[in-house]
């Protein structure tokens, strides 16, 4: 069937017609830029015979993030959960950390795992982002710090989250996986708290294959981030701190240069693709596509669509019919951390009315350059025409 076709109900691939799309699409499949340059790169790096330890190309993989996210400091590193380790590490974060249950559960098992307990508060309504009025009610002498998530590139309220670090003298620290070249206040999030971690994983809206960047202004910070990065290696001999094997190689710094390189590409065409699913899925009882704030920058890799209440078709019942038109759309951050299996022991953390909701709701879409706008255009006919006839399609996967 071609992808531009209107589906009827008994066409949909759930009750036995054919996928809409031949090839899958995939929710953050990976934005390869220019192959040519890569391998140059990587070329170059053999020949040198120097693949790791501080190489040219981690070191230009530095100086160009620290540019563009307009910070004094940045540090490569292999992915964002040991940055966030490295982050916490750096600045003696003991006892307790405040987290939003409402991120990838790696944010949590960063902290978990290098024996901190976690407190995770709720999210705000509105950007999904960490609450300050219910961190501020979990704070107490236990809690070593504060970590905020930039949800979906979008910033945390940084300045309200600043001011309670500030006055209970903990530190904040920022997990920015999402958020590369997003902006607060028309500032590029990285400079902002005491740190802020980015992950440049595949999935990501710019990719080093695996790999994470560590940002601060904060000279001291940095060079211990450095030291525990690789061992707390001084120099050839000295080992000065308890430190760890963090170091991004020359082949993925290779590839976050090159991809780096083509990001206004990537960010243009996701916006793109964002216009196209704005218009089709607006307007329709129950559904709210999440929209980036238009006075900040964004990198628009997430789209976000909430089939909450009012809604005909159940989110989970929209993810099953995607899912068989070849559409793996995913449904971020289920069930919420606090509700994973590592964590739903403690009663202590209580009920978060928002997480619960979002994470029974939301559905991420497709972005990135797999998608052309015809398929996002096809895309949207489609989940509108599911959300449309969502009531004769509950009855039909209840029967
Ligand atoms: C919010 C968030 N934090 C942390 C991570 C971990 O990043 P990495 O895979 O680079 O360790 C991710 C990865 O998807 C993420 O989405």
């Amino acid at each position: 069937m071609p992808e531009n076709k209107k589906k009827t109900l008994n066409e949909l691939a759930i009750f036995g017609g054919a996928p809409l799309f031949k090839t899958t699409l995939h929710v953050g499949r990976p934005n390869i830029m220019d192959r040519d340059a890569v391998i140059s790169r990587i070329n170059q790096a053999m020949d040198r015979h120097w693949l790791s330890n501080d190489g040219p190309l981690v070191k230009e993989i530095e100086d160009r993030f620290a540019d563009f996210l307009q910070v004094k400091h940045c540090i490569a590193v292999t992915n964002a959960t040991m940055g966030l380790q490295l982050s916490a590490k750096a600045l003696n974060v003991t006892g307790e950390v405040i987290i939003p249950s409402f991120t990838f559960i790696g944010t949590a098992h960063a902290m978990a795992w290098i024996g901190l307990k976690l407190v995770f508060c709720d999210v705000l309504s509105g950007n999904h982002n960490i609450d300050p009025a219910d961190v501020e009610k979990r704070i107490t002498e236990s809690v070593g710090a504060i970590v905020g998530v930039h949800l979906w590139g979008r910033a945390c309220e940084i300045d309200t989250l600043q001011e309670l670090a500030d006055r209970y003298g903990i530190p904040l620290i920022f997990d920015a996986a999402h958020a590369i070249g997003s902006t607060y206040k028309n500032k590029r999030l990285g400079g902002f708290g005491n740190v802020s971690v980015f992950s440049l994983h595949a999935t990501k809206a710019i990719n080093s294959l695996e790999g994470g960047l560590v940002t601060t202004n904060d000279d001291a910070l940095a060079d211990k981030i450095r030291l525990l990065r690789s061992y707390g290696f001084e120099d050839e001999d000295q080992v000065s701190m308890l430190g760890i094997n963090a170091k991004m190689n020359e082949f993925s710094a290779a590839m976050g240069i090159t991809n780096l390189e083509g990001y206004d590409r990537i960010r243009s065409h996701n916006r793109h693709l964002q216009v196209v699913y704005r218009d089709e899925l607006s307007g329709i009882e129950g559904v709210n596509f999440i929209q980036p704030d238009e006075r900040e920058e964004n990198n628009y890799h997430y789209a976000v669509m909430e089939v909450g209440q009012g809604s005909c078709i159940r989110r989970d019942s929209l993810y099953r019919v995607l899912v068989a038109e070849n559409v793996y759309v995913r449904r971020y951050f289920r069930p919420g951390c606090h509700r994973s299996l590592p964590y739903k022991i403690s009663k202590k953390n209580g009920y978060l009315p928002i997480t619960e909701r979002l994470s029974a709701t939301l559905l991420q879409l497709p972005t990135g350059l797999q998608m052309d706008l015809d398929k996002a255009r096809a895309l949207s006919r489609l989940i509108h025409f599911c959300l449309v006839n969502g009531a004769e399609i509950e009855s039909r996967l209840c029967a």
